[in-house]
């Protein structure tokens, strides 16, 4: 059962913040030994940005938090739950989503971090959603954020080439029409698969740094998602053909072209915003659903499927009706 039962919850605002440092391909072309026209054909990015010195993933949280709130017309002390998505917590404790709740002074929310890769904003809005369905939460912000520049190896031009920092937020609500919100969600693991993407130390590393075996992360993500999409759709009883935009996270050109031709979707239902930033991880698919709302992508009675995928290897849908 993949179905949402209970109270419908509906979008009430979205944002992003993007750090201003610019490091373009060029610009890694003097760290490692890489180029341009490699990044680009094989991953759609031309590049990143980064924090600045000093700048932590809850100052990035914090701002997209506060620009969520605003554009929602809630207060702080309106929310009851601040849900973070993140893999580069500034500590494990205290939490990302306890600084950014106590800098908010949401006095009245609970604050949670979800660590699931990549997906990890998708599963704070599946969580979300279903503690709005369920009643114990009005209104929840969901927040996905990272700082990666202190966790990428930059003598390894395999992984340095394709992460950049960033973040997105939303605030979800209940909706007051049963035809608008979230529908359906599914969450799944891969856990023998854990071994593909990785935060650890090795001989060169005391701190540790993202490994990747890109290679089969790639086959991987072509093998298992459109097969995860197609059921997905199918217990919600949408085809994909139906569904008029995607929110596809954002980890390479490549990726989302196969998905969708696997899926026989066109690449106009979506909005690819790699090229800018490169994959943002968690805070992908958020800075992505504000880009599509800010750019009227998304218009009222559309079906949005959100679909992300990530180090675990976690695999996550969502489908919308706004
Ligand atoms: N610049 C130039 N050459 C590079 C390079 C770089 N940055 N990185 C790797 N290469 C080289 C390799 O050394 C290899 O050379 P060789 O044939 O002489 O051995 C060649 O390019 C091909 O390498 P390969 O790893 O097969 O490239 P690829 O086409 O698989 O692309 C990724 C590499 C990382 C872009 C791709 O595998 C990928 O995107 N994987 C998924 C990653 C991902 O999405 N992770 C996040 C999941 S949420």
């Amino acid at each position: 059962m993949i179905k949402y039962m209970g109270r419908s919850a509906k979008i009430l605002g979205t944002s992003k913040y993007i750090p201003e440092k610019i490091v373009t391909n060029k610009d890694l072309e003097k760290i490692v030994d890489t180029n341009d026209e490699w990044i680009v054909e094989r991953t759609g990015i031309k590049k990143r940005h980064f924090a600045l010195e000093g700048e932590k993933c809850s100052d990035l949280a914090y701002r997209a938090a506060v620009l969520a709130l605003e554009d929602s017309g809630l207060a702080a002390d309106q929310i009851d739950m601040v849900l973070v998505g993140t893999n580069s917590p500034d500590t494990v404790f205290p939490s990302v989503s306890c600084k950014v709740q106590g800098m908010l002074g949401a006095v009245n929310a609970g604050a949670i971090d979800i660590q699931a890769g990549c997906t990890g904003s998708l599963t704070a809005l599946s969580v979300a959603a279903s503690g709005i369905a369920s009643g114990i939460w009005d209104k929840v912000l969901v927040i996905g954020a990272e700082v990666f520049k202190d966790i990428i190896d930059w003598t390894d031009r395999g992984t340095c080439i394709l992460f950049g920092d960033g973040a997105g937020a939303c605030v979800l609500g209940v909706s007051d029409s049963e035809a608008v919100g979230f529908k359906s969600t599914r969450l799944l693991a891969e856990g023998t698969s854990h071994g593909l993407l990785t935060l650890e130390c090795d001989e060169n590393h005391v701190t540790p740094v993202v490994k990747m075996k890109g290679n089969e992360v790639f086959r991987f993500v072509n093998t298992v998602m459109p097969k995860f999409i197609k059921k997905f759709c199918e217990d919600s009883d949408v085809k994909p053909e139906d569904i008029d935009f995607w929110v596809f996270h954002q980890a390479n050109t490549r990726i989302i072209d196969g998905v969708f031709k696997r899926l026989n979707v066109s690449q106009d239902k979506t909005l690819i915003n790699l090229p800018e930033y490169g994959n943002t991880s968690a805070a992908s698919l958020m800075i992505t659903l504000h880009e599509a709302v800010e750019a009227g992508r998304i218009k009222s009675g559309d079906k949005v499927c959100f679909v992300a995928f990530g180090a675990g290897m976690t695999l996550g849908a969502l489908l919308y009706e706004a």
